[in-house]
C-alpha cells in the first residue's frame, strides 16, 4: 500500500495513504480525547476536541482532524499553545453542565471526559451552569441520564446506520438540545452496543450498579457461543464471577466492533444448573459415573454418540476416539433458527445456525474419518430399536437442544449444563460446563474461522469442564490431557485436512489470552489503548 509523509510536532511519520488523521495520530502515539469520533460511525466531528494546528503556508489554522485523511508533507501541530488552548477550552465548556459525579458514576475508570479532562483539561473551571438532571428510559434495557450526556450523537448514528432503525434523534436546539427516543422505545437486539459506544455515563442499564468497577475486572479473551458467526468476545471478570461480556475488536475475526444482545447477555440464562454428576437422579461421585457409562457403552451391541454443536473441537475430538472404543455411531444435533440469517444494514449477521461449532464437531469426525450422521437418523435408529445404548451431550442454556424421544429400554448417558428436558431421565448424567464463560477449547465459525474459546471462570459446584469429564472417560478417570495436547493430536491426525499445521501457538498470538485491560467497549479509547490503566497495575495494588 502506497504510504505518505506527515509530520507531526517537527516528526516526520509515514502512515497508509488514505488512514483517518486522528488515527494516524493515535497510532503514533498522541494523546488525543476524541468523544464523537468512533471509526464505525461517520465522523460529524461536533465535539471539537481533537483540534490540531496545520501549518498553510506561512499561517496556521485549526482543524479537526477525526473527519480528515492524511495528505502528504501535512504538517501538524498539536502542541501549539493554541491547539492546546482550543482543546482545553472545549473541555471546559463541556464540563459546564456536566454533573462532578464520577465517585457514584458506573462508567468510572473508563469514562472518556474523564479522559478527556485529563488529556486537556487545564485543571481549572471557570463556571458551572445548572445541569440537565433528568433520567428517562430508553428502551427495556437502557436509561439515558441527560445530565451526563455530552451530545456526541453516536447513538444517534448508531441508530441511523448500524441497527438502521433512527430511533433516536436530538431533540431541540443549542443550550436545550436533549437526546431521545422518536416516539417508541428501543427495542431491538442491538441494543448492547449503546452503552459500549456511549463515551460517558449517559448511557446505562436499568438497575442499581450491575458490575464491579471497571478496575477491578480483568478481560479473558474469548467468542461467542450464541450462534454461528462466531463474534469476539472480552469476559470482564472480577471476584471470580463473570460481571460483563464486550466485543473486542482486536479479534482478527470479530464482527467489526459489535455484539448482538444474544452474545452479550446470553451467558445471564436464567437456567437451572446441573451441578452434580448423578445416577438415576442420584448426586454420586464422578468415578461412579465414569464406571457406569464405560461399562454400559462398551458391553453395548448397537452403542450411538450424539454430539453437540456447543461441543469444541478438542472434546469433538476425544468423542471420536470413544466412538471408536465403543464401536458407536456418530449423529450431530443441528439447531436452526426458522427465521433464518438476520443482517444488519453494515452487514453484521446473527446466524440462523445456533450452535457455535457445529462446522468445527463435522470437520473433527471427517479428520477422523468416522461417518456422521444428523439427528432424524439417529430419531430413525431409536425408532427401529437399532440403538441400545446412547451417550448424548447438550451444551445449550437457552433450550436449542432437539426433542429425542429414547425408549425406556435402553442406557443413556447424557452430558449437559442443565438438567434434561430435551431427552428422557438419563441413566447417568454428566454435569459440565457452559461454552458461554467455562470452556476452553477452539471454534470453528460458520466461515470456516478457527477461533479460540476460552474459560473465565469454574463451572457451579461439582460439574466440570466438558474437556475433563471427556478426558477422564477416555483415560478411566481424571488426568492431565489438556485441550491444548488434544488439538496437537487433531492436527497431526488431520495431515491433510482442516486442522493440518495449525497449533494452539499460531491461536495464541492472533487473539490474546487475557488482555490485561477490561475497560471500554470494542471501541476502546485511545489511552485505554495504550494501556494506561492497565488491569495488572490495579491487581498489584490490591
Ligand atoms: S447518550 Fe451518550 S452516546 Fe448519546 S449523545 Fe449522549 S453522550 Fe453521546
Ligand atoms: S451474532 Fe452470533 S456470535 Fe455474534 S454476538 Fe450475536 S449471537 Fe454471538
Ligand atoms: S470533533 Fe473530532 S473527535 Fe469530536
Amino acid at each position: 500500500m502506497a504510504t505518505v509523509r506527515i509530520h507531526i510536532d517537527g516528526e516526520p511519520v509515514d502512515v497508509d495513504a488514505g488512514t483517518n488523521l486522528l488515527m494516524a495520530l493515535l497510532d503514533a502515539g498522541h494523546a488525543m480525547a476524541h468523544p464523537c469520533f468512533h471509526p464505525s460511525l461517520s465522523a460529524p466531528a461536533s465535539c471539537r476536541m481533537c483540534l490540531a494546528a496545520e501549518e498553510v503556508g506561512d499561517s496556521l489554522r485549526l482543524i479537526t482532524t477525526c473527519n480528515r485523511t492524511v495528505v502528504e508533507g501535512q504538517r501538524l501541530s498539536l502542541s501549539h499553545p493554541q491547539a492546546v488552548a482550543a482543546r482545553s477550552g472545549v473541555v471546559e465548556d463541556m464540563l459546564l453542565r456536566h454533573p462532578a459525579e464520577c465517585a457514584i458514576c458506573e462508567r468510572a475508570g473508563e469514562c472518556e471526559v474523564q479522559e478527556a479532562v485529563f488529556v486537556h483539561g487545564n485543571g481549572a473551571t471557570g463556571a458551572t451552569l445548572p445541569g440537565r438532571r433528568k433520567k428517562v428510559e430508553l428502551g427495556p434495557r437502557l436509561i439515558l441520564d441527560r445530565g451526563r450526556c455530552i451530545l456526541c450523537t453516536r447513538c444517534v448514528r448508531f441508530e441511523a446506520e448500524v441497527s438502521g432503525t433512527d430511533a433516536l434523534a436530538v431533540s431541540g436546539s443549542g443550550a436545550d438540545a436533549v437526546i431521545d427516543t422518536c416516539g417508541a422505545p428501543i427495542a431491538h437486539d442491538m441494543t448492547g452496543n449503546l452503552l459500549d459506544l456511549c463515551p460517558s455515563g449517559a448511557l446505562s442499564e436499568p438497575g442499581e450498579r450491575l458490575h464491579a468497577p471497571a478496575w477491578q475486572m480483568t478481560g479473558i479473551s474469548s467468542t461467542c457461543p450464541g450462534c454461528a458467526s462466531g463474534c469476539a468476545t472480552r469476559i470482564d471478570v472480577a471476584n471470580g464471577r463473570v460481571q460483563r461480556v464486550k466485543p473486542r475488536s482486536d479479534g482478527a475475526d470479530a464482527q467489526g466492533y459489535w455484539l448482538c444482545d444474544v452474545g452479550r447477555y446470553g451467558w445471564q440464562a436464567e437456567t437451572e444448573r446441573l451441578t452434580t454428576p448423578q445416577l438415576r437422579g442420584t448426586a454420586v461421585e464422578w468415578d461412579a459415573v465414569f464406571a457406569e457409562v464405560a461399562e454400559h457403552m462398551e458391553q453395548a451391541r448397537r452403542g450411538a454418540i450424539l454430539l453437540s454443536p456447543f461441543l469444541s473441537n478438542e472434546e469433538a475430538f476425544l468423542l471420536g476416539h470413544l466412538a471408536r472404543r465403543w464401536e458407536a455411531d456418530l449423529f450431530l444435533w443441528q439447531a436452526t433458527d426458522p427465521a433464518g440469517d438476520r443482517v444488519w444494514p453494515t452487514g453484521f449477521t446473527i446466524r440462523a445456525e445456533r450452535g457455535p461449532n457445529r462446522a468445527g464437531v463435522r470437520a473433527v469426525t471427517q479428520a477422523l474419518d468416522l461417518p456422521l450422521g444428523d439427528g432424524a437418523a439417529l430419531e430413525r435408529r431409536l425408532g427401529a430399536g437399532d440403538v441400545d445404548a446412547l451417550f448424548a451431550v447438550g451444551g445449550s442454556l437457552h433450550g436449542e437442544t432437539p426433542e429425542v424421544t429414547v425408549p425406556d429400554e435402553l442406557f443413556l448417558a447424557v452430558q449437559d449444563v442443565q438438567p434434561s428436558t430435551w431427552i428422557r431421565n438419563p441413566d447417568a448424567a454428566l454435569a459440565s460446563s457452559s461454552a458461554w464463560t467455562e470452556k476452553e477449547g477452539t471454534f470453528v465459525d460458520g466461515l470456516g474461522r478457527l477461533q479460540r474459546v476460552r474459560a473465565a471462570v469454574e463451572p457451579p459446584g461439582e460439574a466440570r469442564p466438558d474437556f475433563w469429564i471427556l478426558a477422564a472417560l477416555w483415560h478411566g478417570g481424571p488426568n492431565r490431557d489438556s485441550p491444548d495436547q488434544a488439538f496437537s493430536r487433531l492436527s497431526r491426525s488431520s495431515s491433510s485436512g482442516s486442522f493440518a499445521h495449525l497449533d494452539y501457538g499460531i491461536l495464541e498470538s492472533r487473539q490474546r489470552p487475557a488482555e490485561g485491560v477490561a475497560f471500554g467497549g470494542g471501541w476502546t479509547s485511545q489511552l485505554q489503548r495504550r494501556g494506561l490503566i492497565a488491569v495488572e497495575d490495579h491487581a498489584k495494588r490490591r
